[in-house]
């Protein structure tokens, strides 16, 4: 059968009290709209169509790979978004899949669910039901003495017998085609003065028809955002969900409620994550590394058995066996080879540290390449920027630059090379030869490796 999907976001979400539309709001780091797209374009197989309001240009621009676009100009209520879409879908598909663009955590099982269902439906509509005593402002689902479902009463109209009900309309519907495009014009206004998708659920039960309900287990999964409360609890819960999954596979965890991994991060397994460490972006962390507490890691490629305490790592990538901090910041561009040990307020960017390079105390490396097993001291910085442009630093396999060394950029120091604590280098210094002083200068050979 075929099938379209529609998400409902065109609502001022003006329960969040923010500039930013509501569905662009982030969960989990991504936009609260993209779950929805993802979900829908997963159970169907097909890019989903989104209803918009006529000031959604950053809700286009987030998404305009992924999704149609269809523009509800005066925002009537649910019903009338949908009709929006009538012109464009009418005739194209035997099923509409419809989802409000608020269920970020609804899982793309639970919609196919919802579509098998109605396609065994004789009747026109199944729609997605939860039993909770948590409400959060739900639509009750009403059934007759047989369990039939009989309509959708909202909250806001709902009696007390009514409010009491704990069967939830999730905002999830499986429809017949052409039942709905024919239907979706005659609904009538609310109270409210809107047009409810909800009241199509009378229409068909009015008409003979029967609707289905396909209901999901898990709670999480329904946790609508109308308020920044509501966001919150779906952090939580996508936290648990995304924990959980990586403990199942391998990954510890000293405290998960405070273990922060986005969706895109990968991790090896019998990798340890202390307290309050987060995981962001495309990371990719391999096996048995020991990451936090206190970290930030953020688009980074880090190998097999590394450690980093306490640190902020931003765009960089460790090879194998690195430690790193406490207090080291790594940022864009920094590569640190097999072995590199960086120690505390180091700050590495734009540079490749060779294998085993050690850079123990409070140094800035910015914009160089340092050989395998070269000695940092305590206090090196990388003068790489004169004020206009970036200048590259060059120091050799085995060199040893003293404590508190300033390497005026573009320099290069030579294999084994030394330079002396306090030393201004502002010229090369050659394979193997020391250089001291302000400004510094060679004061002798010493051995030459090969
Ligand atoms: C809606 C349902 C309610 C259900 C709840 C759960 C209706 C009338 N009520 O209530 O039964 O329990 O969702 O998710 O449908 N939107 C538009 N244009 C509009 C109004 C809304 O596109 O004119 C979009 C919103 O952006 C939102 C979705 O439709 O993504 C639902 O609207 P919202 O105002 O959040 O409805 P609820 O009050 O949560
Ligand atoms: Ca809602």
């Amino acid at each position: 059968m075929k099938i379209e999907a529609v998400i409902l976001a065109a609502g001022l979400g003006t329960r969040m009290e923010s500039e930013l539309p509501k569905v662009l709001h982030l969960l989990g780091g991504r936009p609260l709209i993209a779950w929805t797209v993802a979900a829908c374009q997963e159970a169907t197989g097909r890019k989903p169509y989104v209803v918009v309001g006529p000031d959604a240009e950053e809700i286009r621009h987030a998404l305009s790979v992924e999704a149609h676009f269809i523009e509800q100009v005066e925002r009537l209520g649910t019903g009338h978004a949908l009709l929006q879409a009538a012109d464009q879908l009418r005739d194209k598909s035997n099923l509409v899949l419809v989802v409000n663009a608020d269920l970020p955590l609804l899982r793309p099982e639970s919609l196919r669910c919802l579509i098998e269902q109605q396609e065994s439906n004789p009747g026109p509509i199944t729609l997605l039901s939860a039993t909770s005593d948590q409400s959060r402002g739900f639509g009750r689902v009403e059934r007759d003495r047989n369990g039939v479902v009989v309509g959708i009463v909202e909250q806001a109209h709902a009696t007390p017998e009514q409010l009491a009900l704990r069967e939830l309309n999730v905002g999830a519907y499986c429809y017949q085609a052409d039942w709905l495009w024919d239907h979706l014009p005659k609904l009538p206004l609310s109270p409210k003065g809107e047009y409810y998708l909800t009241d199509l659920v009378e229409m068909a039960v009015t008409e003979g028809g029967q609707v289905s309900v396909s209901s999901v287990e898990d709670l999480d999964e329904i946790i609508g955002i109308n308020t920044r409360e509501h966001l919150a609890e779906a952090e939580v819960a996508l936290r648990r969900r995304i924990n959980r999954s990586w403990m199942l596979a391998g990954v510890s965890m000293l405290d998960p409620e405070s273990t922060y991994i986005g969706p895109e991060v990968q991790l090896g397994p019998d990798t340890i994550l202390l307290p309050n460490t987060h995981i962001e972006g495309r990371t990719i962390v391999g096996v048995d590394c020991r990451l936090g507490p206190n970290t930030i890691v953020r688009e980074s490629t880090i190998g097999n058995h590394c450690l980093v305490e306490v640190s902020v790592v931003e765009g960089a990538t460790l090879e194998d066996e690195v430690k790193v901090g406490p207090f080291a910041h790594l940022r864009q561009g920094a590569y640190l080879g097999r072995g590199v040990h960086i120690g505390n307020f180091g700050e590495v960017k734009d540079s490749k540290l060779g294998p085993g390079v050690k850079m123990g105390h409070f140094s800035y490396i910015g914009d160089a390449t340092i050989g395998e097993g070269a000695n940092i001291g305590a206090g090196t910085i990388t003068c790489n920027f004169d004020g206009e442009r970036k200048h590259k630093t060059e120091i050799g396999p085995g060199a040893f630059i003293g404590s508190d060394t300033m390497l005026v950029a573009p320099v290069r120091v030579g294999r084994d090379a030394r330079t002396g604590a306090g030393a201004v280098v502002n010229r090369d210094v050659p394979d193997g030869s020391v250089a001291v002083g302000v400004p510094a200068r060679v004061i002798r050979k010493v051995k030459q490796n090969d």
